[in-house]
Order: structure tokens, then C-alpha cells, then sequence
């Protein structure tokens, strides 16, 4: 087992005459958790994209525990042990809350997941386990007792933890977590940070976007800084918050 599960190397993503990123170096270790903030359209989003295969970037390299994860197919990507959120939710509005927690597990078995029929003794065992398996997220992120209802049923808050659940039903060592609190009132936000500490508590490795500077203060261990692009600032939370240029680039900016 690698100590290192993500290394962001001499990443540059481009569109068109944009660069959306320049020459980002990051690293993510076991256990660690991390947090990537930055003004608005600073690359956070991209940088995710490129790590999960959205983008293939431009220039630069992705290594995935060790390997070479570089422009491989987001579904490869889950395989390899990493699971996303989207900033903007993206569940399945037709299925349950139960099946859209179920959708995760699938992409992890033999079964094809436009066809999920337990026609054979073999996938209907792999289908009971999944199952059980995505009723314990439920669960574990308190949505139990919605399973056989809609997702557009749930308060948003609550929609941003199902996701967290169907991420985590794709077996993964590390979670990548695209603005979890964006949105969420008070005690959504404290709900999540209790979350995202027992998640870390049973061993995943979580790479977290945030525009809330004190959730992310509060939480991670340690933080990267972009701004248009570029990586300004890397350090502890203390660090980064003292620091000049990241002072500069949110109070440079119109928001919050
Ligand atoms: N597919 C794309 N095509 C062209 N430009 C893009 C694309 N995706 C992102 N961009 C641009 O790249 C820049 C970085 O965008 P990105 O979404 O990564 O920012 P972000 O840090 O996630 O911002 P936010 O906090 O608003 O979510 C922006 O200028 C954005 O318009
Ligand atoms: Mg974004």
C-alpha cells in the first residue's frame, strides 16, 4: 500500500486561450484530510475534472496510488479507489434514494448497470450484498428512512449527504468532496463536518473544495490555495489563513 494516493504533477489544463490551470503540483496522502479553496472560476472545479478523468489534461501527470491515472476514463478512475460529488448534485431523479445509492456499487461489479437483473444465482447474491451494503450508508448519512423515496424529495442539505452515501458505495480509499457544505444551513454544515471526521475515523482519504473558509479551517489538516489557476499558498490552515496572497486574492474579490 502506497503512502502516497494522489500525486498532481505538473498539472496544466487548457481551454482554448484559457488556463484554467498552470503547473499544479499537489499530493495527497493516506488518512489526510485536505482542502482546496480559492475564489470563484480559480480552477477548483477543473482541478477535480482532471483527476477523475473528466479532462485529460493538457500537460502533467496523474498518479493514483502509485500508478499512472493520466487521462483515464472517469468509471477507470473509480475503479482505481477514487469517488467524487458534483458541486452542482447530480442524482438520478428517477430512482429511489435507495437505487441511486445502489448505482454507486455497480460500477464496481461484473453486472452491467443498464441491466440490473439478478437472473442468475451468482448476481442476485452480488445484488443482495450491494443491497445491504447501501441501506448501511443510508444509514450511516441518516437517510434510512427515505430509501424508497425520491431524491428531489429531500432538502438539499440531505441530497448533498446522499451523494456522499453513492460515492461511498463505490468502495473507495479516497473521496473527493466538490463544495459538500455549499448551500447547507448551520447545523447541515455541523451534521457534515461530524460526517466527514467519522469517514476519515474509518480510514478513507478526503480531498475537499470549499468556498467556507472556517469549515475548511476547521477541518483540514492541510490546504492548497488557487487562484486563476495558479497555486498560490500550501500549508496548515494557520498558515494559509495568514497569508498575504491568500488575504489578497479573496479580499481582491467581490464575494461571500
Ligand atoms: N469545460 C470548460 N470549458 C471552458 N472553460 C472552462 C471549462 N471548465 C471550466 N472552465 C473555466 O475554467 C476556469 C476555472 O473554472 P472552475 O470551475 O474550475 O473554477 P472553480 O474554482 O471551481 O470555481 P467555483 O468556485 O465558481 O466553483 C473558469 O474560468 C471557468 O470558466
Ligand atoms: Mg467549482
Amino acid at each position: 500500500m502506497e503512502q502516497q494516493v494522489l500525486k498532481v504533477d505538473h498539472i496544466t489544463q487548457q481551454f482554448g486561450g484559457l488556463s484554467a490551470l498552470k503547473d499544479i503540483n499537489m499530493e495527497l496522502n493516506r488518512g489526510e484530510i485536505v482542502g482546496v479553496i480559492g475564489p470563484n472560476g480559480a480552477g477548483k472545479t477543473t482541478l477535480f475534472n482532471v483527476i477523475t478523468g473528466v479532462y485529460k489534461p493538457t500537460k502533467g501527470m496523474v498518479f493514483i496510488d502509485g500508478k499512472n491515472g493520466t487521462g483515464k476514463k472517469p468509471f477507470e478512475i473509480t475503479k482505481m479507489g477514487f469517488a467524487r460529488t458534483f458541486q452542482n448534485i447530480r442524482l438520478f431523479p428517477r430512482m429511489t434514494i435507495l437505487e441511486n445509492v445502489m448505482m454507486g456499487a455497480y460500477c464496481r461489479t461484473s453486472a452491467n448497470v443498464f441491466q440490473i437483473i439478478a437472473d442468475t444465482p451468482k448476481k442476485k447474491k452480488e445484488h443482495i450484498r450491494i443491497r445491504e451494503r447501501a441501506l448501511e450508508l443510508l444509514k450511516m448519512m441518516g437517510l434510512y428512512e427515505y430509501r424508497y423515496e425520491l431524491p428531489t424529495s429531500l432538502p438539499y442539505g440531505e441530497q448533498r449527504r446522499l451523494e456522499i452515501a453513492r460515492a461511498l458505495a463505490t468502495e473507495p480509499m479516497v473521496l473527493l468532496l466538490d463544495e459538500p457544505a455549499a448551500g447547507m444551513n448551520d447545523q447541515e454544515t455541523e451534521d457534515l463536518r461530524k460526517i466527514i471526521l467519522m469517514l476519515k475515523q474509518e480510514g478513507y482519504t478526503i480531498l475537499l473544495i470549499e468556498h467556507d473558509m472556517k469549515f475548511v479551517m476547521n477541518i483540514c489538516e492541510r490546504i492548497y490555495v488557487l487562484d486563476h489557476g495558479e497555486l498560490i499558498a500550501q500549508g496548515k490552515p494557520e498558515e494559509v489563513n495568514s497569508d498575504p496572497k491568500v488575504i489578497e486574492a479573496y479580499l481582491g474579490k467581490d464575494e461571500d
